[in-house]
């Protein structure tokens, strides 16, 4: 579609299936959900929800995504063969514009070491995957996996023969993030030529961030013709990650007189999409990451302050309201009411129901009587607590440490609302502290990365801690969070967190699936 000679370009969210294979990105079911509605308020194109075969729990959350969320399209994941496009079908079914996502590597690379097929071979089984998706679905999209490491002719002619089996959207990924702007502005020109041929295709790019480059590869894709471009918030996803959402739609906007082009987003739901995504999944963004990042408006040199006092555009290419990013700082207290806290809520973004904003006044309330001023980062801490369902909840822990003793723990847990108790001692205070709280819990998860931030620079600070824990037999890595005045007390129910989400993993993978026939 043209608007005053700009071409659209469709954003496909991959946030939920790409972004979600970043280690400790895994969510749950009603995480997913709340993250499809806010990708929908940002105004995507197309969301993959997931990648259904994988597991019960994705199959669910790309089931409940695609029967809840209207109007964007609902992508699932599936790689070329019968299962997995089957599967696919049946999670996808329920949206109201339904797509199949099939896959399958076309570089010799691939083909040799990880497929065992000839090209003769994956050219049929791409093509018959595709009919085959096609008989169910009108919205079928092909990805040629590591199609940029790929010889280009034969690309083009699995290109050409999904295309004629009936594929609406061609997908040319540079799976392993190994290509120069330049080199792929010529890749995926010369296909384009090729696909002109076939009438209304969507051409679109995924590009990887291996060497830093996935935004700039996808903008010279959207030079080059491509009119659809897979990314993620946050630039979150395998490895290095994705090409970020926010810094493509963002160079399209402030840049229009090099692209002339524009996407359906609004951009105002950026920074908040970006946030939530953050508290979800516990996973910060770099302080200097474009566009997102705590620093991407901040000026520090005062040479530049004084220049930003005299002339915004002095060194502002944009401003931090275009993406949502708001100046006013309206600080809470310990008098602040509910009404106040309610449109602070609002104002960030927060869409709770009553019980949810009950339980966050509550710790508001008691964070208020021993912090003076509560900001933003604050309140969004609590509101990631409020959002998860609890099977275990820390009441008590008591840490004793220093330089001539080792430490010792002490923790009271309400499991499913009755109080265990336990003790530990271990490698410092925060390890105490766990091992303590595992006793009790039993959950063989192991620590695999522990951060801890200041929320505001100040020593009254909260201590924002992120824990990522891993569950070997499931094979799944879950970052937990929380925040407190007492880091020892942030990191134990940071700890909690994770493993009240690993429960909630476990029960999603148990919930019984409505019974699909494969056929
Ligand atoms: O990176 C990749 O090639 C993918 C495909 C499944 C599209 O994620
Ligand atoms: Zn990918």
């Amino acid at each position: 579609m043209e608007d005053n000679n700009f071409k659209k370009i469709k954003i496909f969210d991959t946030t939920l299936r790409d972004g979600e294979q970043s280690p400790g990105a895994s969510m749950n079911i009603e995480e997913k959900l709340n993250l499809a509605r806010q990708l929908a308020r940002l105004g995507v194109d197309v969301i993959e929800a997931g990648f259904p075969i994988a597991s019960e729990g994705d199959f669910e959350a790309v089931k409940a995504i695609a029967a809840e969320i209207k109007g964007v399209e609902i992508a699932g994941l599936a790689r070329a063969n019968e299962k997995d496009i089957y599967r696919a079908y049946s999670a996808v079914k329920y949206a109201e514009k339904p797509v199949i996502h099939t896959f399958i590597a076309t570089s010799d690379i691939h083909l040799k070491y990880k497929l065992k097929l000839t090209r003769e071979e994956l050219y049929e089984k791409a093509v018959n995957m595709v009919k085959y998706a096609k008989s169910f679905i009108e919205n079928v999209e092909f990805s040629a996996e590591d199609a940029f490491r790929s010889d280009l002719d034969f690309l083009c002619r699995v290109v050409e023969g999904v295309i004629d089996a009936g594929a609406t959207t061609v997908n040319i990924p540079d799976t392993v993030g190994y290509a120069t702007p330049f080199e792929f502005f010529d890749f995926i020109k010369n296909i384009k030529k090729r696909i002109d041929a076939g009438g209304n295709i969507i051409l679109s790019v995924h590009c990887h961030n291996d060497l830093g480059l996935g935004t700039a590869n996808s903008l010279s894709a959207i030079l080059a013709g491509a009119n659809q471009v897979e990314c993620t918030v946050n630039g979150i996803g395998e490895r290095a990650g994705n090409a970020a959402l926010e810094e493509i739609v963002a160079a399209l906007n402030v840049r229009k007189d090099v692209y002339k082009a524009v996407t359906g987003i609004n951009m105002s739901e950026i920074f908040r999409s970006s946030q939530l995504l953050t508290h979800i999944t516990g996973i910060s963004v770099q302080p200097n990451k474009a566009i997102v990042g705590k620093n991407a408006f901040a000026h520090e040199a005062g040479i530049h302050q004084d220049g930003v006092l005299k002339e915004k555009t002095t060194y502002e290419i944009m401003t931090p309201e275009l993406v949502g990013r708001q100046h006013d700082e309206l600080v809470l207290g310990k008098h602040s009411g509910k009404h106040a806290f309610k449109e602070k809520l609002i104002s960030l973004g927060y869409l709770l129901n009553d019980e949810e904003i009950e339980k966050a006044f509550v710790e508001f309330k008691n964070l208020a009587d021993k912090k003076k001023e509560i900001y933003d980062e604050d309140i969004d801490s609590l509101v990631a607590k409020s959002h998860h369902l609890e099977k275990y909840e820390l009441k008590y822990v008591n840490v004793v440490c220093g330089d001539t003793v080792s430490p010792l723990s002490m923790v009271k847990l309400l499991v499913d609302g009755e109080l265990k108790h336990d003790s530990s001692c271990g490698n410092g205070p925060v390890d105490a502290a766990i091992n303590a709280i595992e006793k009790i819990v039993n959950s063989k998860a192991k620590v695999i990365a522990y951060e801890v931030k200041s929320i505001r620079g100040t020593a009254e600070a909260q201590g924002d801690v992120s824990i990522t824990v891993e569950d070997k037999e499931k094979q799944i890595s879950i970052t937990g969070r929380s925040a407190h005045t007492d880091i020892v007390v942030a990191s134990a129910k940071a700890y909690v967190n994770a493993i009240n989400k690993l429960y909630i993993y476990d029960s999603n993978l148990k919930k019984s699936v409505e019974t699909e026939v494969y056929g």
